[in-house]
């Protein structure tokens, strides 16, 4: 697959055309689900806070829809994602193997947040993997994942939400049925404290509902070091 050739047609359908095109052809559950999730999740809103000429590390990338979108779209720059599912990561892989123009996507799997590239990444992006984490270091998880921001550089934080109350049961019952897993909601508030100690600036929250299924799109920036202390 050309993005240069689809990159056009992604550009205009979005989200949805993109994921139709890096996995609609592709057999399996996972790919199936892949091409539906635009459907479900607001990748255009999450995606639009990623700049082209961006570093871009994504924290559980599953089987890299977003990176997949970002070359899509032009993305020029390296992409890193890591992901606790080897099968994820596999399909990831396979997935862009098929792009053509040689993107500079790297996916491996990594079981611990030690595990993770140094960094620092102008963009850290973690969209829907912090309720699968279990609460006892759901918060060192992100403060990890801050620490990985660069001067200048931005944390794109997406989750599903803990309100409207129905909205969040829908969500849990989904991941029940196809990730076998009873998730664990996380105040978004408490993630921008996280950030905001890690010395990141609140700059965008948004909430988005698309069909059953409600979310919290959080963005916040590192500044850029203007003053070194003696
Ligand atoms: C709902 S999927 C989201 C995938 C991707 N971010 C997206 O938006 O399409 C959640 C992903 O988080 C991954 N995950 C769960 N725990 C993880 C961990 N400790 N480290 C890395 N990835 C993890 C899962 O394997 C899964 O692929």
């Amino acid at each position: 697959m050309s993005p240069g050739a689809h990159e056009a047609a992604a550009a205009v359908g979005g989200a949805r055309e993109g994921a139709r095109l890096l996995f609609g052809a592709r057999s399996g559950m996972r790919s199936h689900l892949q091409s539906w999730r635009p459907f479900i999740c607001p990748i255009d809103d999450v995606l639009r806070w990623v700049s082209n000429d961006a570093t871009v590390f994504d924290i559980g990338c599953g089987a890299g829809l977003l990176p997949g979108l970002l070359v899509l779209r032009g993305h020029q720059v390296s992409i890193t994602g890591v992901d606790a599912s080897p099968s994820a990561i596999a399909l990831a892989r396979e997935m862009a193997e098929c792009l053509d123009g040689k993107p500079s996507l790297s996916f491996r799997v990594t079981a611990t947040t030690a595990e993770w590239p140094a960094g620092p990444f102008d963009i850290v992006m973690m969209v829907d993997v912090l309720h699968h984490i279990p609460p006892a270091v759901q918060q060192s998880f992100v403060s990890d994942a801050l620490a990985r921001v660069a001067p200048g550089g931005r944390f794109v934080y997406k989750d599903m939400a803990r309100r409207p109350l129905l909205h969040a049961a829908a969500n849990r019952l989904h991941d029940l049925v196809i990730a076998r897993e009873w998730i664990h909601y996380v105040d978004p508030a408490v993630v921008t404290s996280l950030a905001t100690a890690a010395g990141l600036r609140p700059r965008h929250v948004s909430h988005h509902r698309q069909w059953w299924y409600a979310h919290d799109l959080l963005v916040f920036d590192r500044p850029v070091r203007t003053h070194e202390t003696p």
